[in-house]
């Protein structure tokens, strides 16, 4: 039988701003997606990569005061990097601004002006930045003159540019979005854009003049001009797979099985995009899936509202495999969702470290104490049965909903199945069945460690660090397949591995973010000394005796310390920060040479030295035990 294929593709991004959530959110579920294709025994090709042209691009770069390909060059690590943390399993990475990418654009372009696709005109429109294209008169009207999206008012702007025909498939389209029902998903989107086609459909600008925008691709017939961004950007998904550079290679993966997009941008990717194929006689992608949007709030996330969510922050707070689960889990596919921390770690605890972590944990830990290795199965009794019969359903149903987008309800099916196991614990109670028949326990530990190789198999697309890590502690059998029920291999030893997903804590993660968002205290700045100015200072070692409050100062206290010679008294601020039993006897480093001072009336006959940050004090004491009196130099 010959293998299957899966080609899948993200939008390519602006390197205008770092990556935040959005754009880790349709890159996670991509590579997710791809993950469970290769598992399953697909040729996978996971195509992601960056938008390099075009004003928003230039505009950012003058912001910065560098040259756009510099600028280019520095953004483009910020989003290799950050797919790598995230353990994002691309197999190209493309950025418009590669020579095979420009040069295979400007033969198009040539390609489909030879061939009377594309033709100069004068227009006058209205055009929007934020869109980087005129605005049609729907839109204007939408937006009572304003941009709809951007809500911001469009320049007026009257040039020759170069069009392409993409009037004349308006029907066609039509014809083809309706023969094929799959082509755009999910269904609302599709009807979406049937809308947008009842209305006339204008040719598309293709070109800027490069007196207005200098950051582009050079039109191959008119060096005045360069290409309009989405017409170099959309031709990504066929450049990056050898369109018109290795034939092999482009028919083994187009047309693509998805392209992955963000509902902001269904128009480009369901409208130009087919007519710009159609005329260079190229078939089109099977489905072009658009997901909702990720909200903060219930409003957009955007610079201006400074309400941006990195993905980077979370990971370094909660770990990848966190931050990719809660992604899928909490997105339906096609809907918006909002963002929240609290939800976050409420599902953290409640699914991965209870549900899941916890089974984890107990079944390890149970063949540990009663196994030198995995048990051998032995008869199995009603529950064991039916356990066995629900985890050999599990794999099916799992890659029916992923066949169908639906992570959300893919993960469900999982976390189901992980609570049934915990109660086929329950219920089995093998720690008492233990003492009884050694046999059963066997069988029902087997059963339960396989039922978690099983769940853990199929979430290892969405959490491939952690999972992979217990995994790696259950040996198999490699002659099964990895889905199949019977794949862990009896008889054989368990590897070792610490828990998978500790609790958060709260309160412990609103501290240390408490933390980091104080200002760091600014450093005093502090004069030099010879070594016979710090000789005037007399440091001794002195013990704690007494310690008791001073009246009126709920901060100080009125020590009596031993210095080698006698008792003195000190006056401390230390109140806030030591119980004062745990001051008894405690040696500690004093200025025994400082004038005596009264201190709220209490007299006090040098200080002691102490250490503090914004967190609070730690009073100096010698490492190891040393007499009262000790000279410190
Ligand atoms: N460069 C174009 C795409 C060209 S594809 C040929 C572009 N880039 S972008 O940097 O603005 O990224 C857009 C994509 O990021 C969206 O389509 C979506 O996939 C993702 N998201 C950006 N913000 C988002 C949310 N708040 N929520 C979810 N995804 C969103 O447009």
């Amino acid at each position: 039988m010959e293998q299957e294929k899966f080609y899948i593709t993200t939008p390519i991004y602006y390197v205008n701003d770092k990556p935040h959530i959005g754009h880790a959110y349709t890159t996670i579920l991509a590579d997710i997606l791809a993950r469970f294709h290769r598992e399953k025994g697909s040729d996978t090709f996971f195509l992601t990569g960056t938008d390099e042209h075009g004003q928003k691009v230039q505009t950012s770069a003058q912001e910065r005061g560098i040259a756009p390909q510099e600028h280019c060059d520095e953004m483009v690590v910020h989003f290799q990097e950050a797919w790598d943390r995230l353990k994002i399993n691309y197999d190209k990475f493309i950025r418009t601004t590669d020579d095979y990418h420009k040069k295979i654009v400007q033969q198009v372009l040539q390609e489909l002006y030879d061939k009377g696709e594309i033709y100069a005109d004068e227009y006058g429109g209205h055009y929007c930045v934020g869109c980087e294209r005129f605005l049609t008169d729907k839109e204007l009207e939408e937006g009572n003159g304003k941009c709809p999206q951007h809500d911001k008012e469009p320049e007026f702007i009257q040039e020759k540019n170069y069009f392409f025909k993409m009037s004349k498939y308006q029907d066609w389209l039509i014809e083809y979005i309706n023969d094929h029902p799959d082509f755009i998903q999910p269904e609302h989107r599709k009807n979406e854009v049937l809308g947008f086609l009842r209305q006339d459909l204008n040719d598309l600008c293709i070109s800027r003049p490069k007196e207005r925008l200098a950051w582009g691709i050079e039109l191959p017939f008119d060096s005045d001009y360069v290409t309009y961004v989405w017409f170099d950007a959309l031709l990504n998904y066929v450049t990056g797979i050898g369109y018109k550079q290795d034939d092999k290679e482009f028919e083994k993966w187009w047309p693509a099985d998805f392209h992955l997009i963000g509902k902001d941008i269904v128009t480009t990717h369901c409208v130009y995009w087919p007519t710009m194929l159609k005329a260079m006689d190229v078939p089109l992608p099977d489905t072009i899936f658009a997901h909702g949007w990720w909200l903060m709030n219930e409003s957009k996330m955007s610079k201006s509202l400074n309400n941006i969510v990195s993905p980077l922050d979370l990971m370094d707070h909660y770990g990848v495999d966190p931050v990719r689960y809660y992604l899928v889990r909490d997105m339906v596919l096609g809907q918006d969702a909002n963002f929240s921390e609290k939800l976050f770690i409420e599902r953290y605890n409640a699914e991965l470290a209870n549900d899941f972590g916890n089974l984890a944990n107990r079944i390890t830990a149970l063949i540990n104490k009663y196994y030198d290795a995995i048990p051998e199965p032995g008869e199995l009794h009603e529950k064991d049965a039916e356990l066995k019969e629900n985890a050999e359903k599990l794999p099916a149903s799992v890659h029916s909903f992923i066949e169908k987008m639906d992570l959300n309800k893919a993960t469900d099916k999982v976390m189901e199945f992980v609570r049934s196991v915990n109660k086929y614990m329950e219920v089995r109670e093998p720690w008492k069945l233990i003492k009884k028949d050694k046999e059963a326990t066997g069988t029902v530990l087997y059963c339960a460690a396989e039922a978690l190789r099983i769940s853990a198999r199929l979430l290892h697309p969405i959490m491939p660090d952690k999972i992979n890590i217990l995994l790696e502690s259950l040996p198999v059998n490699q002659q099964k397949d990895k889905f199949a029920w019977g794949g862990l291999a009896a008889g054989q030893k368990l590897g070792d591995f610490d828990a998978l997903f500790p609790r958060i804590d709260v309160k412990k993660v609103e501290k240390k973010k408490e933390k980091e968002s104080k200002p760091k205290p600014k450093k005093k700045k502090v004069d030099m000394i010879d070594i016979d100015d710090f000789a005037k200072v007399n440091l001794k070692i002195a013990q704690i005796k007494e310690a008791e409050p001073v009246e009126g100062a709920d901060k100080l206290l009125k020590l009596q310390v031993d210095d080698g010679e006698g008792i003195r008294q000190l006056v401390a601020g230390i109140a806030k920060h030591y119980e004062i039993e745990d001051l008894i006897d405690q040696k500690i480093v004093i200025v025994a040479n400082l004038e005596p001072a009264k201190i709220f009336g209490v007299k006090s006959e040098g200080m002691l030295l102490a250490a503090s940050d914004q967190d609070g004090m730690a009073l100096l004491t010698p490492l190891n035990d040393i007499e009262a009196g000790a000279e410190v130099s």
